[in-house]
């Protein structure tokens, strides 16, 4: 009985040897699979990231760029500084995309009231606004600190870049138009 058991199992040690033996052939032949799968997998998988930046491209170039409108250096001067000054002073609470930030900050990718307070924009980057504000039949009232170090030309600036991106396209905020504006500001509260 016990010199059967080791028989047994001395063969079960030769079987399993076998075993052991087998797969490198085996997996040589997978792997030369895998490489050949991968590759195909591969072409696939440009071709897939290829259809996605064209897609982001194209979405992008709709939802954001709307930077045609004027193509002059002027326009690509201010628009370009607009954006970083707006990524410096604003996009903490409006948000990079201008969507704002639920029911405390308002939105700016679509705003009726950056549509007909244009003058009240124009103050209120340097000024701030307190109060309350409608935008979109929203209510918001937190108020918005003014910031008083901006010069004429940066307020130009981001407000040609807010009012050319997203949903907007008024063309360039003239520095000339700025200051005359700014120069008219109700006293800040
Ligand atoms: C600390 C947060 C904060 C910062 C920074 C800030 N805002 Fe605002 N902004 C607000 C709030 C809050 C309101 C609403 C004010 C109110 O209810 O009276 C507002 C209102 C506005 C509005 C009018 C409402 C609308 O959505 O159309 C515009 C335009 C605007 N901000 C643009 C800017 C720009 C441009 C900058 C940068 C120069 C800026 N804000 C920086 C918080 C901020």
């Amino acid at each position: 009985m016990s010199m059967q058991g080791n028989k047994g199992s001395k063969e079960q040690g030769v079987r399993s040897k076998e075993k052991e033996k087998e797969p490198p052939t085996f997996a040589k032949a997978t792997a030369g699979k895998e490489v050949r799968s991968q590759e195909s997998g591969g072409v696939a998988l440009s071709s897939l990231v290829i259809v996605f930046c064209l897609m982001a491209f194209a979405c992008g170039g709709r939802a954001e760029n709307n930077k045609p409108v004027d193509s002059s250096p002027k326009f690509t001067q201010y628009y370009n500084q607009g954006e970083q000054l707006y990524q410096k002073y604003c996009s903490n609470c409006h948000q990079k995309d201008g969507a704002g930030l639920g029911r405390v900050y308002p939105p700016l990718n679509v705003s009726d009231y950056m549509d007909n307070h244009f003058n009240d924009v124009i103050c209120l980057m340097r000024n701030g606004k307190k109060g309350e504000l409608t935008v979109n039949n929203v209510n918001f009232h937190q108020p918005m600190p003014g910031i008083p170090a901006l010069t004429d030309l940066e307020i130009a600036e981001i407000a040609t870049y807010i009012y050319n991106t997203w949903s907007h396209q008024r063309g360039i905020v003239e520095v000339k138009e700025a200051s005359m504006i700014l120069n008219a500001c109700p006293p800040s509260e």
